[in-house]
């Protein structure tokens, strides 16, 4: 998915010229590069930023669909007028990224199989120590995926034939085992409890499901929610995550559209659920507490007896007590950006926490929001990142999970796209990296410009087409970044900016 920015005076006035003028195509084709690319509103933190009134079933989607219908004043949707920035020292994102120390080294050799993933979106270990993911095999998240009510569009394809469960041998990448055929549309999250039991979410079904170890006979032991019925209550709206207390209760995060987390027994009854949903997912520093845009990944800490969640359009981890939901506390880097993934927690060097971040569409409009794509660790205690790390020591594209060891010496992270799992070494332990290595899991800039759960259509592998197309691209962003200068210098002074959130 991908962040749509609109600003409906901006449109209605802009289109309304173009529509005098002899270039109605051109005109168009600049709204449209508009609407993609976020508009150079630089907001302070303010929680006036942030809808309280928002009704939780009233979702993005819904917004979406008024605005792209151009109702967006009426019926219901509210006016939010943006705080004027103040004026603010620029930091240096970029010189800073480049000081931060690679202290993961990159297997580039594993796994060693010949298995054909398709995007990998999440990644776990079970009991053994085996690497187990959850990928979507022939499936792709993609704009009419979804129906702007949330009701998945492909059900008649009938479920995921292959294995999307893959258990992989953590020193070589073969795999060990392999199950959940004919049984997943969309997957999504994948953990392994304590008893090796495996918890899944599917965003197309809106369910949970609790699997014995392995699969067992590939029935779930525990079903939660309706199998294609959005909804809330009892009921999800794509649910991203699980993550499980050794007492066997266990959290769900609900998801794309409830913005919510839920605590269940071990026996799947209701404990409590906390969470509003953000209207507008966006850093600019960090939206209030208990506020989501998208709790994408769970993940525990034992030791503090947190339950933290990648919070993944407001950049950010938010902590939890797992006891009762009591918000604990929050992390936030700047070098990191607007979006969070997804992150595990590890007890080593006195508990940290290994984050994926996700590609914007700066494109460099806003330098203080320059965003690079890669693994970070943040130490719990300071607050401060300790260091980053990328394949060849470069940067993902769509990283979307990730999981590391409870000594921190391995990480594993789960890509959308290019469709892989990768394996990191601690520096300490890895051996010396070939330096003939590849960097096919880094492109251009431009293929930041898009991105997120699904997978860009313009950045699915066609190497030939891949290569005219960002062309294509980059001439037309030279051509639109005059208009857009031009026009994001009359409008900053009374900017209403919307966000929305394609799913
Ligand atoms: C990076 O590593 C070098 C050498 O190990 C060390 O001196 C330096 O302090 C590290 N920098 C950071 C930001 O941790
Ligand atoms: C949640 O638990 C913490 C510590 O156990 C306690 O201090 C706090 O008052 C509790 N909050 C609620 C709302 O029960």
């Amino acid at each position: 998915m991908y962040i749509r920015r609109d600003s409906k005076a901006m449109k209605s006035t802009d289109s309304a010229k173009c529509l005098g003028s002899k270039s109605l195509a051109i005109c168009c084709l600049l709204l449209h590069l508009l609407l993609c690319i976020r508009p150079a509103v630089s907001q302070t933190q303010s929680p006036s930023r942030y809808l309280h009134n928002v009704d939780s079933n009233n979702n993005n989607n819904e917004r979406l669909h008024q605005i792209l219908k151009g109702s967006g004043a009426g019926s219901g949707a509210t006016q939010l007028n943006w705080p004027q920035p103040p004026k603010q020292t620029v930091p240096d994102v970029k010189t800073e990224l480049a000081k931060l120390n690679n202290t993961y080294v990159y297997q580039n050799a594993w796994p060693a199989n010949n298995v054909k993933l398709g995007a990998v979106t999440a990644v776990s270990f079970d009991k053994a120590g085996n690497v187990v993911i959850f990928h979507r095999v022939d499936r792709v998240w993609g704009q009419t995926t979804f129906d702007n009510r949330n009701q998945y569009q492909e059900k008649y394809r009938g479920p995921i034939r292959e294995s999307t469960v893959l258990a992989l041998e953590p020193a070589t990448g073969k795999v060990q085992y392999d199950w959940g055929k004919n049984f997943f549309y969309m997957p999504h999250g994948l953990t392994v409890d304590p008893e090796d039991n495996v918890w899944l979410t599917d965003v197309a079904m809106h369910q949970v499901f609790k699997f014995p170890p392995r699969g067992g006979d590939g029935k779930p032991a525990l079903t939660l929610g309706d199998a294609f019925q959005p909804g809330s209550g009892r009921k999800f709206c794509k649910p991203t995550s699980v993550a499980v207390l050794d007492n066997g209760d266990f959290f769900v995060a609900d998801g794309y559209c409830n913005a919510r987390i839920l605590k269940y027994s071990r026996t799947g009854e209701l404990i409590l659920f906390w969470g509003q949903n953000t209207f507008s997912g966006i850093s600019y520093d960090v939206a209030p507490q208990n506020f989501f845009a998208i709790p994408h990944a769970l993940t525990l800490v034992p030791e503090l007896q947190l339950l933290c969640a990648a919070d993944r359009e407001n950049g950010r981890v938010q902590c939890f007590l797992s006891s009762n939901g009591t918000f604990h506390s929050q992390y936030h880097n700047q070098l990191i950006g607007d979006r969070l993934f997804s992150m595990a927690y590890t007890p080593a060097a006195g508990g940290q926490l290994v984050i994926v971040n996700g590609p914007t569409a700066e494109l460099g409009i806003h330098p203080e929001h320059y965003n690079e794509v890669h693994g970070f660790v943040l130490s719990m205690r300071s607050k401060q990142l300790v260091s980053k790390f990328g394949p060849n020591n470069l940067q993902f594209q769509n990283p979307h999970d990730v999981a590391v060891t409870a000594d921190g010496n391995e990480i594993y992270v789960a890509e959308l796209n290019p469709m892989r799992i990768h394996k990191f070494v601690h520096r300490s332990l890895a051996k010396p990296m070939s330096l003939s290595a590849s960097k096919d899991s880094r492109d251009s800039a431009i293929s930041q410009a898009v991105g997120g759960d699904q997978v860009p259509a313009m950045a699915v592998h066609h190497p030939s087409g891949k290569a005219i197309l960002v062309a294509s691209l980059m001439l037309l962003f030279a051509g639109s970044t005059f208009a857009l200068a031009l026009i994001f210098a009359r409008r900053r002074k009374r900017v209403h900016a919307r966000s929305q959130i394609y799913a």
